[in-house]
């Protein structure tokens, strides 16, 4: 399959598990690739890793607006538009009761995943709408959006506003043909869910592993190329009447 040829992508935590696993998925499916994140070293490699896909890199905080724009640019400028945007980065926090979480620590979860995520549609919707044919932009949540879970507040909070942002950007969106819709995925079997196991048992984290899973009525964790899956199909001509939607990559977890 060729679905993105000719299309330019941005990709936000693309560095990250899902979001350079999407990001090679769709540079073979065609799509040029700019991969933004702020971890510079890690982005190196990954770029190393794409060998024969041409991909770009942009090294950028997303909770400073002003980076957002230079990534932003730095997109139009190598590729004339964004046809893609997987607004994706994020951060889990740490794992404790509300009472005792860091005030610091607070705002900068909020900060990277829900201001992070505004930011970039603050500055992609305009170059979208300059495109004829609209746009895709896909927002990952997790189905720590769609239910609770005890301390994890901070995180809980910022996947159900990602939600709420999406809903609004997709109405917003509709008329120039930029569809918005969110992934949820379910604990993925990368970084992220290893420091949130020590976060949970920090002596047996595999203890906490083996209790995420007896959650997921498939018995396990997802793996990153099925979330990007999810995020490929949603930013694909194959979805093209879906805008406003809520999409659980989650094993049954949410049933
Ligand atoms: N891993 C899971 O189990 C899981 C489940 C549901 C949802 N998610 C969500 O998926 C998304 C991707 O996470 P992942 O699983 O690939 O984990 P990851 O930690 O591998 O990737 C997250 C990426 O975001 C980048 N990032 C963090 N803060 C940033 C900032 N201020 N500016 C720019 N980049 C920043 C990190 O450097 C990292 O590369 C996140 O939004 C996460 O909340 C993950």
């Amino acid at each position: 399959m060729n679905r993105f040829a000719n299309k330019s992508v941005v990709i936000t935590g693309g560095s990250g598990g899902i979001g350079s696993v999407t990001g090679k998925l769709m540079a073979e499916e065609g799509a040029r690739v700019l991969l933004v994140d702020i971890d510079e070293k890690a982005l190196k490699e990954i770029v190393r890793d794409f060998d024969s896909d041409p991909v770009e890199y942009a090294v950028a905080d997303v909770t400073k607006p002003e980076q957002v724009k230079a990534y932003v640019d730095k997109a139009v400028e190598l590729f004339g538009g964004i046809d893609i945007f997987f607004n994706n980065a994020g951060v889990e926090g740490n794992v404790a009761p509300l009472d005792e979480y860091s005030l610091d620590e607070y705002h900068q979860l909020i900060h990277v995943n829900v201001n992070g995520m505004f930011f970039g549609l603050h500055y992609v919707f305009p170059v979208m709408k300059k495109n004829d044919k609209g746009g895709s932009i896909i927002m990952t949540s997790s189905v720590a959006g769609l239910m609770g879970t005890a301390n994890v507040t901070p995180y809980v909070t910022s996947k159900h506003a990602v939600i709420g942002m999406m809903r609004s950007a997709a109405l917003e969106g509709a008329g120039h043909n930029i569809r918005v819709n969110t992934v949820n995925p379910s604990p993925v079997d990368n970084r992220m869910m290893r420091s949130l196991e020590s976060g949970f048992n920090p002596d047996e984290s595999e203890k906490a592993k083996e209790q995420f899973e007896q959650m997921i009525p498939l018995g396990r964790y997802a793996t990153n190329e099925e979330i990007a899956k999810m995020v490929m199909f949603l930013a694909s001509e194959d979805s093209e009447f879906i805008t406003g939607t809520v999409n659980p990559v989650d094993g049954g977890m949410t049933a």
